[in-house]
Formats: structure tokens, sequence, C-alpha cells
């Protein structure tokens, strides 16, 4: 029998207390007590988003709410734009071409974050621009975007701004009101602390007036159904209904701490995690200046195949890393520190992290990097 970490930028570990709920006898989706479990939800998922818009739960992982957000959004041929930083950005391009929607991309170096200007540029001259779509945190590399100001040049405009913030939401801030985000998009296995499946969207009005006239095709995803099921507290179909349940606990635990101190807390996280891994005498993948908090990119030194560290943590330490995903591939490894994630669960990260570069045959300081931790967090 092994013990088991799990550090990996989602899914992230559950809290007991959210397993349990999640253990209770099945609820039938039509009966006023699940009504009262997923209005609670959606009412608590606004407090998260920090909205007051819309907020929509789609039974799919954060891919399927992505996907939502295009065909509710848009008709074939309009034009978009995808300001991209990775992986996850690159999902919006997929996306939008898998329904012939045209794509003007904004390709940004993988380690580097949007430049708001470059957005401004196409809005400027391309007043047929319907919809901007983004990252908050591309968990590929690491990177956070400026939101707030894409978000300040997007409503200046007729397009909507929709982001992803699948691996940012409660975790890192965002504030979709505030920020002028029309559409965001989040998923339940990351800063929310429960097991993958369920997804949620914020529709604003502006966005509202675009889905009247979208004319791509959807029946499950289709926006309008939701919106009327939420106002007479319940889903188009079967939700998955012991989800919603843990989510509702989920979500008590998160308001229970306030939005604000865990935002300040994976901060202070990700801070202490840089400073051990610069002082194992690794490097950041990502510009410092535009690392994310949710999670710490690090790029393995010359020899060291990243995906060989993350096996070896694995396998032999039942610790859990992600590696590099696509070009990255062995070159970087990323720790996460979100959700239910805390300092301990780093330290033995951490110190997995030296034993292991040590045993493919890197010098590291044995306790360089949890010496740091223990500093910073004790
Ligand atoms: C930023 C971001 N976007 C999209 C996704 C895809 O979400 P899912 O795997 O839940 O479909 C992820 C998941 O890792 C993510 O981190």
């Amino acid at each position: 029998m092994k013990k088991y970490f799990l550090l990996t930028p989602g899914p992230t570990p559950v809290p007991p207390s959210v397993s349990l709920s999640e253990a209770q006898p099945i609820l039938h989706h039509r009966t006023t007590e699940f009504g009262k479990y997923f209005v609670e939800v959606i009412e608590n998922m606004k407090y998260v988003f920090q909205t007051k818009n819309d907020v929509l739960m789609v039974t799919s992982s954060g891919t399927g709410a992505m996907e939502s957000s295009v065909v509710n959004l848009l008709s074939d041929g309009d034009e978009v734009i995808v300001a991209s930083t990775g992986n996850f950005g690159d999902r919006w391009e997929k996306i939008c071409q898998s329904y012939k929607v045209k794509v003007n991309k904004i390709d940004v170096e993988w380690g580097k974050s949007v430049n708001p200007k470059d957005i401004k540029n196409i809005l400027d001259a391309n007043k047929n621009i319907k919809a901007v779509f983004t990252t908050h945190t591309e968990t590929s590399t690491g990177v956070v975007n400026d939101i707030e100001t894409i978000g300040k040049i997007v409503s200046a405009t007729q397009a909507v701004l929709v982001v992803d913030t699948i691996s940012g939401l409660s975790g890192q801030k965002f504030l979709t009101d505030e920020w002028k985000v029309d559409v965001a998009v989040t998923g339940s296995q990351k800063g929310l602390m429960c097991p993958p499946g369920l997804s949620f969207v914020t529709v604003s009005e502006k966005a509202w007036q675009l889905v009247e006239k979208s004319q791509l095709p959807k029946f499950y995803f289709d926006w309008k159904k939701m919106k009327k099921s939420v106002a007479n507290k319940e889903t188009p179909f079967t939700p998955a209904v012991s989800l919603v349940v843990g989510m509702h606990k989920a979500l008590e635990l998160i308001k229970e701490k306030t939005i604000e101190k865990i935002w300040a807390e994976n901060e202070k996280l990700s801070l202490a995690c840089r400073a051990a891994v610069k002082s194992m005498g690794l490097k950041l993948f990502s510009d410092e200046n535009v690392t994310c908090t949710v999670l710490t990119p690090v790029l393995m030194p010359e020899g060291i195949d990243g995906q060989k560290v993350v096996k070896v943590m694995r396998e032999e330490f039942g610790i859990s890393i992600a590696g590099g995903q696509d070009k990255l591939k062995g070159k970087i490894v990323r720790i996460a520190h979100m959700g239910y994630i805390d300092r301990f669960d780093l330290i033995v990260a951490i110190s997995g992290l030296e034993i292991v570069i040590n045993k493919l045959g890197y010098k590291i300081e044995l306790g360089s990097g949890t010496k740091v931790l223990e500093e910073m967090l004790g």
C-alpha cells in the first residue's frame, strides 16, 4: 500500500468532507431537495466568479464548457480573435475551427503572456470580430494573462470577451464583472476542490445578445435551455447529482475561508515554491513577472527528462506532479499549489523532486529546496 500525494494542476485533491457528501444516497434530480442544492451551487459560484451575471452549469469537463461558449455565441463564418499562450489557448482555436469559425490568432511565445495591444490592433482594424477568446492562467506554461487590461480593450468594442479560467478560478484573483469579462469558463477539478465532471460558465447581457443571433448547431450545450431550467431550479438533462452535492460542500468551504484569503494563500505558496526551485539551482520556465500563482513550471536541467522525473516520483514515491505538454514534453515539470493542496504537500513534492533529480544523475543539494519552504511557510 502506497500513500498518494496529488499535486497535478488538475485534478487536485478533494477534501474529505466533500468526498463524504458525495457518498450520500443519490437524490432524484427533479426534487425540491436537489433543486435547493443546485440553486445554492449556482448562487455560490457567482461569489467565486465575482459576478452578478447568469451562471450556468454544464455536465462535462472544462472543455465542454469551452465548446458551449463557441456554439452559443457564434454562427458559421463568424470572425474571432484567439489570443493563445499555450496548449489551452490553442484549444480555443481548435474548437472554433471545428465549427468553421474564422480565427485571427495571436500566437504568443510559450512562457510569455499576451500583449493586450495586439488584441487592440486587430479589433481596431477589423470591426467584424464577434468574440475574443483567451486564457486566464495557461496551465501548460504557468503564465497568467492580464485579463483586466484585455477587458478594458474588448468592452469598448462590439466583441465579447470569453476567458478560460479553468485552472485559475478560486486560485488566482479573477473579477468577472469588474474586469468586464462577458463569458468566463471553469471546471470542477482544480481550485474548486471537486472531482472532474462539472463545469460552469458566466454569461453577460452583451453575450446574451450574441446568443440570440447564434446559429451554430447545439442541443445538449444549449445555454437558453440551461437558463430556463435554472429559473425552475433544475437542469435540462440528468445532472451529475453526486458531483453537485460535493460542489455544494466545496463552495461552503470556499465561502467560509473567503476568496480573498484563498488568493493570498496561493500566492504565498507560489512565491515559496519559486524560491525553493531557484535555491535548488533550477530555473522557472515562464517569465517570473507573469508566472501564475496556481502552479509552478520548472525547467529541467540539461540531460534530465521531465517525463522520467514525473514517472519516478509517482511510481517510487506516490507523488504525482505533471510533466510538460506538447512541445514542452520532457522539458518541464509542473507542480500545482491550488485548491486543497497545502504547504506540507508542497514540502513533500519539493523533497521528492530533490531526491529524484539526484537519482537521475543531476546534483542537487538535498534539503536546499525544502529548507526554503520551511523558512517561508513555517
Ligand atoms: C487552462 C485550462 N483550460 C482548459 C482545460 C481543459 O479542461 P478539461 O480537461 O476539464 O476539459 C484545462 C485542463 O487542464 C486547463 O487547465
